[in-house]
């Protein structure tokens, strides 16, 4: 695990297909806490496809194991025959006929708290194989490309693991020893790749439904959880079927096992594993009652199911033929998940929510030391590349060739994909080979999108010619560089875009020479011109309408622009966009007042557009909430872009809150009043809309910070009836200095000490906190018997927060970035994958002002030069130093 020469990069385009391959599986586990035995039989052949000399040694993935025996058809293999490293077993001259090789090795799963392979988390036996996690597990071919059947054969304890799972079908269970042990096989009929495999082993309760197909098959599902906790499944299981009937209605999809099964482990790196058949979850990502899970807690749950149910075809039946190629599984995936969450509540709320998502942690990502193509062209530690780029810029490429292609083309070249590689490992030019097939259209331009990292600029110029009632758009595009990537090529932009007339009317798009398609303008070049014809007035703009590409946009309007934007335009989304970049002008000005001493200028054209967007009872609630939430710091950092004081954006910020406060202060104490939910808790996007506008409401009229205020903050969290509206009060109290935060403090802990789930977000929200003593709470948090750093839910709850809190972290003494940093030297011991991840909150660190910068470098210098670190971390702490 630890770092003992300095690793090195592969590449993309050494790429070459396995020598031999690997049908067929057979796997025998038998547990145990400190030494899991596994014999893996594999039949093995040369690849017909590689020209090779015949005979070459087989190379086998493989670390942390202990080697027992191998045999290759029956027979054992003396020692001279093979090598073992750390890293690979080596067979030296394997038959050239196709073989049966057998390995028996032990592992130790109560030591592995990398939670990587196979681990034990709070009792229960569980893997993660994902990306490279099997070769802990048992040598073997692990690499995406290489796809076999498995049957599994798993033998335990009756009493500590009574479940026994595995991918697939269950095929057989028995007892031995009589009773004191028992066994279960399982086969997964379909061929996958190692890092799909998963089983699961342990003391667990469950909560079963069926489903039946569109083709009239019925699927048992099931999901485990820790015993006591089966009365908060209900929604996951929901989430479950309504995506099963959703990928079948919108993609024609249906699912191919008998049985589907879930387990929600607390010990989990990421958010869930889509291994097939047998999804792992985070707990939190599972597990929901009103009283323990929040409304945006019960949205990622439907989310996260859909995404890894999604998997099952875009993943699983159609994998990646290298980890170069993991956007082709996971940007796809996730723009499923997004098509899916759009169905089930408005469009522009669903669009608002993942643009914030996108800027808030890929723009900062796409604009720094980290950035990387949506398809990586090298890595040093594939886990280092389950980023924000991948996944959700990789899902804005799949939305850019739907809005060019329209839904119905999008689904024919879906179609095409599903029905030509089903059951193969493919590439990124597979993927977009479908598209450009079955329309007819070119997409090599379009690739440029999957090898070119940086957020490209479009500067958009609209000169009006009265006399000829023309409107000229000039649009230029340029991508500022990246590591590695000095020069960029211009790409192919889909803008949807409309112009305004006075009484906020969209005005007919009449290109003077050339075509569009609906409201659709397509970008090629480095600069262009567009010409509007028969176009009656001074038009007002309003571009990327539903953030139509992911691209910074600039276009020079004017304030009284922007408001009427915020009053009149009808696409939702960039109606929202607008009353952000509003906020945002006022608060880049305010920052720079502060900075200069001079006055920031007047907001009140502002509050009054917003109030009345906020007031607007025709308006969604779930809509109204978003325009109040005003740019976050992050945001406010990430368009200053240089010499960035956070102290500054806070106090600009929290003085434009005031304001709007004070000026909406009747109109949002009435929003409060009117929108409490008499009836039982339902997360439905009504009643989520109507918490979330009133939360708000409560939020900003508490930046005044009068006594009233807080009373109503108070009385909010003690009489809350779900975690939303409480965990809603709870911060807003934690943010106040004074007695009622050390009450709220002690009174949520009294609370939910013994629920491991909500107490992170008692860790959490503490670490989010704007006071100056934030740093000794946290501090302090950190010595709480509950704080355990080897749980990832708990590392991200505290020093995620803490980091992401612009303030705290970035204190001008640096000693934000040392408690940072030395949590992160402490969870890299055991955990590099968590540990790099934290390690991400540094990236901006270049673009901060003098003094922060200076502490942030002397801090990451400081990393890099411990001993030893892993390479997860070593490749972060080396690529952001730069
Ligand atoms: N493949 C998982 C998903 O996005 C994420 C994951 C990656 C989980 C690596 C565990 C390990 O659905
Ligand atoms: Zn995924």
């Amino acid at each position: 695990m630890m770092r003992t020469e300095t690793p090195r990069p592969i590449f993309l385009k050494d790429y070459e297909p396995s020598a031999y391959l690997v049908d067929e599986v057979r796997l025998d586990i038998v547990l145990d806490p400190t030494a899991t035995r596994v014999t893996a039989r594999s039949k093995v052949r040369l690849n017909p496809a590689v020209k090779q000399r015949k005979g070459g040694p087989l190379v086998l993935d493989g670390e942390l194991l202990e080697l027992l025996e191998i045999k290759i058809d029956s027979k054992v293999l003396a020692t001279k025959d093979y090598s073992v490293s750390e890293r690979q077993l080596t067979i030296k001259s394997p038959p050239v006929k196709p073989f049966t090789l057998e390995i028996a090795t032990t592992c130790n799963p109560e030591a592995n708290k990398a939670l990587s392979g196979l681990y034990l988390s709070r009792g229960i036996y569980c893997t993660q194989c994902e990306a490279q996690g099997f070769r802990r597990i048992t040598y073997f071919l692990d690499r995406p490309d290489v796809l076999a059947t498995y049957t599994t054969r798993i033998e335990g304890d009756p009493e500590t693991t009574p479940v026994l799972l595995a991918n697939g079908n269950p095929v057989e269970r028995g007892t031995l020893d009589r009773g004191r042990r028992h066994y279960a096989v399982w086969r997964d009929p379909h061929p996958k790749p190692a890092y799909l495999f998963a089983m699961v082993a342990g003391h667990l309760g469950s909560v079963a439904s069926t489903f039946e197909t569109m083709s009239g098959r019925k699927v048992d599902l099931t999901i485990y959880v820790e015993p006591g906790k089966e009365d908060r499944c209900g929604w996951a299981m929901e989430c479950l079927k309504r995506s099963m009937r959703w990928d079948e209605e919108r993609f024609g999809r249906e699912y191919d096992l008998d049985v589907f099964n879930i387990v929600a482990v607390s010990d989990f790196n990421m958010g869930a594993m889509e291994n097939k058949g047998l999804n792992v979850f985070n707990d939190r990502l599972v597990l929901a009652s009103p009283e323990t899970a929040t409304d945006t807690a019960f949205f990622n749950i439907d989310r996260v199911i859909a995404h890894e149910y999604f998997h099952n075809w875009t993943g699983n039946r159609i994998t990646c033929r290298d980890w170069f190629q993991l956007c082709l599984k996971e940007g796809l995936t996730v723009f499923r998940d997004q098509l899916y969450s759009g169905d089930f509540r408005s469009p522009a709320v669903q669009r608002i929510s993942e643009v914030r998502h996108l800027k808030a942690g890929q723009f900062p990502e796409d604009a720094g030391p980290l950035a990387h193509p949506v398809r990586p062209d090298r890595f040093i530690e594939i886990n280092n590349f389950y980023t924000m780029t991948v996944y959700e810029k990789g899902a804005e490429l799949c939305r850019m060739i739907h809005t060019l292609l329209g839904a119905d083309g999008f689904r024919k070249g879906m179609d095409l994909y599903f029905e030509r590689h089903d059951g193969e490992a493919a590439t990124v030019e597979d993927f977009i080979a479908c598209f450009a097939d079955s329309s007819g259209r070119d997409f090599s331009q379009f690739m440029t999108w999957y090898e070119q990292a940086g957020t490209p600029k479009l500067t958009c110029v609209l000169d009006y010619d009265e006399k000829a009632r023309t409107a000229t758009l000039t649009v230029t595009q340029e991508t500022p560089p990246t590591p590695g990537q000095a020069r960029k090529k211009p790409l192919h932009i889909p803008m949807r875009l409309a112009l305004l007339g006075g009484n906020g009317n969209e005005l007919p798009l009449e290109l003077a020479k050339g075509e569009m398609t609906g409201d659709v303008l397509e970008i090629t070049k480095k600069k262009e011109t567009f010409r509007f014809t028969n176009v009656p007035s001074r038009p007002v703009p309003s571009l990327l309408r539903g953030f139509s590409a992911p691209v910074n946009l600039e276009i020079d309007l004017s304030d009284a622009d922007l408001a009427f934007l915020m009053t009149h335009d009808a696409d939702g989304f960039n109606r929202w966009q607008a009353t952000q970049d509003y906020a945002t002008r006022l608060l880049v000005a305010g920052v720079a007042a502060i900075r200069e001493g001079t006055r920031a200028p007047s907001p009140t054209a502002f509050t009054r557009a917003l109030g009345a967007i906020v007031y607007d009872d025709r308006l969604e609630a779930a809509y109204r909430a978003q325009a109040l939430a005003l740019p976050s710091e992050a945001d406010i950092a990430r368009v200053i872009g240089s010499d960035v004081d956070p102290g500054a954006i806070h106090r600009a910020r929290n003085a434009l809150r005031r304001r709007v406060s004070r000026d909406l202060r009747d109109l949002l104490a009435d929003i409060y009043a009117r929108n409490a939910i008499r009836g039982a808790y339902a997360p439905t996007p009504e009643q989520m809309g109507k918490r979330s506008l009133r939360n708000v409401a409560l939020s900003v009229l508490a930046a005044s910070n009068g006594a009233d205020d807080v009373a109503r903050a108070r009385k909010h969290f003690e009489t809350a009836k779900n975690l939303t509206d409480e965990l809603a009060g709870f911060g807003v109290l934690c943010d106040v200095r004074g007695p009622e935060r050390e009450a709220a403090v002690a009174r949520f802990h009294k609370r939910w000490k013994n629920d491991h789930l909500v107490i992170d977000s008692w860790f959490a929200m503490q670490a989010a906190s704007s006071l100056p003593n934030t740093l000794a709470t946290v501090r302090a948090l950190l010595e709480h018997p509950l704080m355990a750093l080897t749980n990832p839910n708990k590392a991200r709850s505290l020093i995620g927060s803490f980091a992401a809190n612009q303030v705290m972290f970035n204190r001008p003494d640096g000693k934000g970035y040392d408690l940072v940093a030395d949590s992160i030297l402490a969870i890299d011991k055991f955990n590099p994958q968590i540990a790099a991840r934290l390690l991400t909150s540094f990236r901006s660190w270049r673009t901060l002002e003098a003094e922060r910068r200076g502490k942030a470098e002397e801090t990451l210098r400081r990393v890099k030069e411990t001993s030893p670190l892993s390479r997860d971390v070593f490749e972060i702490v080396t690529r952001i130093l730069g």
